[in-house]
C-alpha cells in the first residue's frame, strides 16, 4: 500500500465511522477511479460492485460524481472540467523552495485532522502567482494528483457572463457543483473574477461576484482545496489576496531548471556538451517559451532525418526569443562573444557552427576593425 492508497483508506475509514456514506462512497469512488488509471481493473471492479450496492445518491453528490457540469445560462458554455490526474503523471521543474512549499502545502492538508486538533490547521488555500508560461497549470495538477483527488478547472469563459448578475451566480454554481464531492478546485486565470472592487465601470456587478467569492472561500472545508492561479496579482483584491493561506510566485526558471527544462523537452535529441550554453542563453525566458525552441529544434532534426538537434539552431533561437536578433551566422558568432567571454571561447564557438578555430577568429576580428 502506498501514501495514497493510505490515504484514500483512512477517508473512507473516517467518513464511516463518523457515519457519513455520501462522503465515504465519493473517496471510494475516488479511489475506484485511481486504481483503474493505474491498471488494477480486477479490484477496481470489485470495489465498483460495493459503490453500487449503496442506495440512491442525494441530488448534490449524482451531480459532482461525472454528473452534469453546470453552464452559463446564457453562452450554454460549461463553467467548468473535472478530470482525475494520475499520480507520477506531472513532470513539473521548480526550484527546491518552490518544490519544498508545494510539498508542505500537501502534507498540510494531508494531515488537516491533526493540525486543526492542535489548533494549528491552515485553510486548505493556495495562491500560484508570476508571468505566464512558468507552471501555474502545472502545479495545480501535480496538486491534485499528490492529494488524489479530482481537479475541477474553471473555465472563465464559461463563468463570466455578459449579463448582469449571472457572473456572481455562476460563482455559487460553481462552488456548489465543487462541494458535491471532496476535490480541488481550481480557478485559473483567477483575476478576471476576482478583481479589484474599485474597477470603475462594473462597480456592483464586481462587487457581488467579489463578495460572492470571499462568502465561499471561508466556507471551505479540508476535503475542498482552493487553487487559484493569475499573471496579475495587481489586479487582485486585496482581500481575496489575503484569504490564501499560502501565495506561491513562480517565476521564470533559474539556470538549473532551465537546464532540466531543456534537457526534458529536448529528451533523446539533445546535443551533449550544450548544457551551460543553452542555460546561459535562455535566461528570462520561461518555460514554455523554453518548449517552444525545444519543440522547434526536434522538428528541424526530424525533418533532417537527425537523431540530433542542431546546438547552433538552438543557440540562434534562445538568441531570438530572448530578443537579441541575430541575422546570419557571423552575427550571431559575435553576439555570442560579446554575452559571455569565457564560455563563448573561440574554440566553442567553432564547434557550435562547425568553424575551424581560426575561421572563428578572423570573423570575431573583421568585426573589431569594422566596428
Ligand atoms: N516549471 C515547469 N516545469 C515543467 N514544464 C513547464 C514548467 N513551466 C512551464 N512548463 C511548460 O510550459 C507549459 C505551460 O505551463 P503552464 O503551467 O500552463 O504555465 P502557466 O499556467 O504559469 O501560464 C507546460 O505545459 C509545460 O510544457
Ligand atoms: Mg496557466
Amino acid at each position: 500500500m502506498d501514501g495514497k492508497d493510505l490515504f484514500f483508506v483512512s477517508k473512507m475509514a473516517e467518513a464511516a465511522i463518523v457515519g457519513n456514506a455520501e462522503s465515504a462512497a465519493a473517496y471510494l469512488r475516488q479511489f475506484i477511479d485511481d486504481l483503474r488509471t493505474s491498471g488494477a481493473v480486477k479490484e477496481a471492479d470489485r470495489l465498483q460492485r460495493i459503490v453500487e450496492k449503496r442506495p440512491a445518491r442525494k441530488a448534490s453528490i449524482a451531480r459532482g460524481q461525472g454528473g452534469a457540469i453546470p453552464v452559463d445560462a446564457e453562452s450554454a458554455l460549461s463553467i467548468a472540467d473535472r478530470e482525475f490526474v494520475q499520480s507520477g503523471s506531472v513532470d513539473l521543474i521548480l526550484s527546491e523552495s518552490n518544490l519544498n512549499a508545494i510539498r508542505q502545502f500537501v502534507v498540510y492538508i494531508r494531515e488537516s485532522d491533526r493540525l486543526t486538533e492542535s489548533g494549528v490547521g491552515i485553510s486548505p488555500t493556495m495562491l500560484l502567482y508570476g508571468p505566464p508560461g512558468n507552471g501555474k497549470t502545472l502545479t495545480a495538477r501535480f496538486i491534485a494528483a499528490e492529494l488524489g483527488l479530482p481537479l475541477v478547472t474553471a473555465r472563465s469563459d464559461g463563468l463570466i457572463s455578459s449579463y448582469l448578475g449571472s457572473t456572481s451566480k455562476n460563482v455559487r454554481r460553481l462552488f456548489e457543483f465543487a462541494m458535491a464531492e471532496p476535490c480541488v478546485l481550481f480557478l485559473d486565470e483567477f483575476d478576471a473574477i476576482a478583481k479589484k472592487r474599485d474597477d470603475g465601470r462594473e462597480l456592483g456587478e464586481l462587487k457581488r461576484v467579489v463578495i460572492s467569492l470571499l462568502q465561499n472561500i471561508d466556507a471551505l472545508d479540508k476535503d475542498h482545496v482552493l487553487l487559484a492561479a493569475t499573471n496579475h496579482e495587481h489586479l487582485l483584491d486585496s482581500a481575496i489576496w489575503r484569504r490564501f493561506a499560502c501565495r506561491l510566485r513562480l517565476d521564470t526558471p533559474n539556470a538549473e531548471c532551465r537546464t532540466q527544462l531543456m534537457q526534458k523537452f529536448l529528451s533523446r535529441f539533445a546535443p551533449s556538451g550544450w548544457d551551460e550554453v543553452f542555460s546561459r542563453l535562455s535566461d528570462g525566458l520561461s518555460g514554455a517559451q523554453i518548449k517552444l525552441v525545444a519543440d522547434d529544434a526536434i522538428r528541424a532534426a526530424v525533418l533532417q532525418r537527425s537523431n540530433v538537434a542542431d546546438a547552433a539552431g538552438i543557440a540562434s533561437a534562445l538568441l531570438r526569443e530572448t530578443g537579441r536578433d541575430s541575422v546570419d551566422r557571423d552575427s550571431m558568432i559575435r553576439q555570442l562573444r560579446a554575452l559571455d567571454e569565457r564560455l563563448f571561447t573561440e574554440a566553442a564557438l567553432g564547434k557550435l557552427v562547425g568553424l575551424s578555430q581560426p575561421a572563428i577568429h578572423k570573423i570575431l576580428n573583421k568585426e573589431h576593425s569594422h566596428g
